[in-house]
């Protein structure tokens, strides 16, 4: 697939695996796709953002307030200018929020505005996986 001229949202949520998406990330943009980083509060933890933007040659966007955000309604634009979301990892906490269409913080107001094709990577402990409430939430988000 030729990724040149097209625009990768990549979500980074809470988990460990967040060190994964680092080569992820550096692999998009040597395929010349452009790539958009948002990261939630607790994705910062892991990985600093300074990484990401290092590695995309992209702003990372955390804060839904942000000061220095543009005059655009930023989660908009780039919910808009996505062809392809990719939400890595994903974690149980994410996953819950996406499928009740809970939206208080930058990425999930983004994502849920998003009308691109939307691919999850979750990431957990095997019993938080395999726990009734995270399984409930994957049929909700794998039906739609
Ligand atoms: C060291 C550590 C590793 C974690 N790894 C995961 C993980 O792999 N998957 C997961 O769903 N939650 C993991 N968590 C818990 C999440 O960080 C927590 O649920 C958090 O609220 C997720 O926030 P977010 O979804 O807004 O990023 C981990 C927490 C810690 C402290």
């Amino acid at each position: 697939m030729n990724l040149k001229g097209k625009c990768v949202l990549i979500g980074i949520t809470g988990g460990i695996a967040v060190y994964k998406v680092c080569e992820l990330v550096s692999s998009l943009k040597k395929q010349g796709a452009e790539v958009c980083v948002s990261m939630t509060e607790n994705a910062t933890k892991f990985v600093s953002p300074l990484t990401f933007e290092t590695l995309s040659a992209n702003r990372v966007v955390v804060d839904m307030f942000d000061p220095d955000r543009k005059w655009e309604v930023e989660h908009v634009s780039l919910a808009k200018k996505a062809d392809v979301c990719v939400i890595a990892p994903c974690t149980a906490d994410f996953a819950a929020k996406l499928a009740c269409g809970i939206a208080d913080d930058f990425l999930s107001t983004t994502v849920m505005a998003c009308t691109c094709p939307i691919i999850l990577a979750p990431a957990m402990n095997t019993n938080m996986l395999n726990s009734l409430s995270y399984q409930e939430n994957e049929r909700v988000l794998l039906a739609r």
